[in-house]
């Protein structure tokens, strides 16, 4: 996985502040953490997507996708709601430092998946928010969970969180551009925009669970 974040960004962001700068250094360990969670829920969803295939004929997962939030985002939310600017309080507040995001095939899949990662023993569930039996207003569907994984260094093993995202690819589709004109600017009539939005976002569940149906219709029965 590359490293995303770079610490002069933070550096400069932070600017004279010596304390702060001194602690660059507990920040690159953190994110060092983090990366390393993203990369054993990954493998664990990677180890899924290998049995499921040998057991089904077929892959489950369509992608998978990690990232690192880049520490001007995390300076962001902090100050944003207010915390302290410090390691303990970053890890103790924010849930989306480590995030790794899931395409699956079909809905059904992604419930699959999603079960079997939180039924391992080493997982703690801390949030499950299911967007997909009860989407957002503006027809955004996915399902989060926040876990506790454990990770093993040197000399101790430590439980980070890890955002995990999972989505059909036509939700993903829906999300990405959805994410896309939520941030232009001068978009001259939004509450259209928003409402043929909602329109897709209604057609493409459809498409999702029709789109099962013709799976299960044609699927070998071994
Ligand atoms: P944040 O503070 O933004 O992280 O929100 P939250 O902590 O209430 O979490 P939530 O589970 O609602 O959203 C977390 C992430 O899901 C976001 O950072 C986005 O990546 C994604 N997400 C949530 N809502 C939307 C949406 O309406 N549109 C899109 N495109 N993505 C969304
Ligand atoms: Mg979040």
């Amino acid at each position: 996985m590359p490293t995303e974040y770079n610490i002069a960004e933070l550096v400069q962001k932070l600017g004279n502040n010596k304390e702060i700068f001194e602690s660059a250094k507990e920040f690159q360990d953190m994110m060092m953490r983090y990366e390393c969670a993203a990369m054993e829920i990954e493998t664990k969803i990677k180890i899924l997507n290998e049995e499921f295939s040998l057991r089904t004929q077929r892959n489950p997962i369509e992608s998978i996708k990690s990232r690192i939030k880049s520490p001007a985002s995390i300076y962001e939310k902090m100050s944003r709601k207010g915390y302290d600017m410090t390691i303990e309080a970053m890890e103790q507040h924010l849930s989306d430092i480590a995030g790794v995001r899931v395409i699956c095939s079909f809905p059904e899949d992604i419930y699959a998946v999603a079960r079997l990662i939180t039924e391992q023993d080493d997982i703690i569930i801390l949030e499950i928010k299911d967007y997909i039996a009860k989407p957002k207003e503006n027809g955004y569907r996915s399902l989060h969970l926040i876990v506790a994984v454990p990770i093993f260094l040197a000399n101790e093993k430590r439980n980070m969180k890890v955002e995990i995202q999972f989505r059909t690819i036509a939700m993903d589709f829906w999300a990405s551009l959805e994410h896309k004109v939520k941030y232009k600017k001068n978009v001259e009539n939004p509450e259209e925009i928003a409402r043929e939005l909602k329109e897709c976002a209604d057609i493409i569940t459809s498409v999702d669970y029709r789109m099962q149906e013709i799976e299960h219709k044609t699927s070998v029965i071994e």
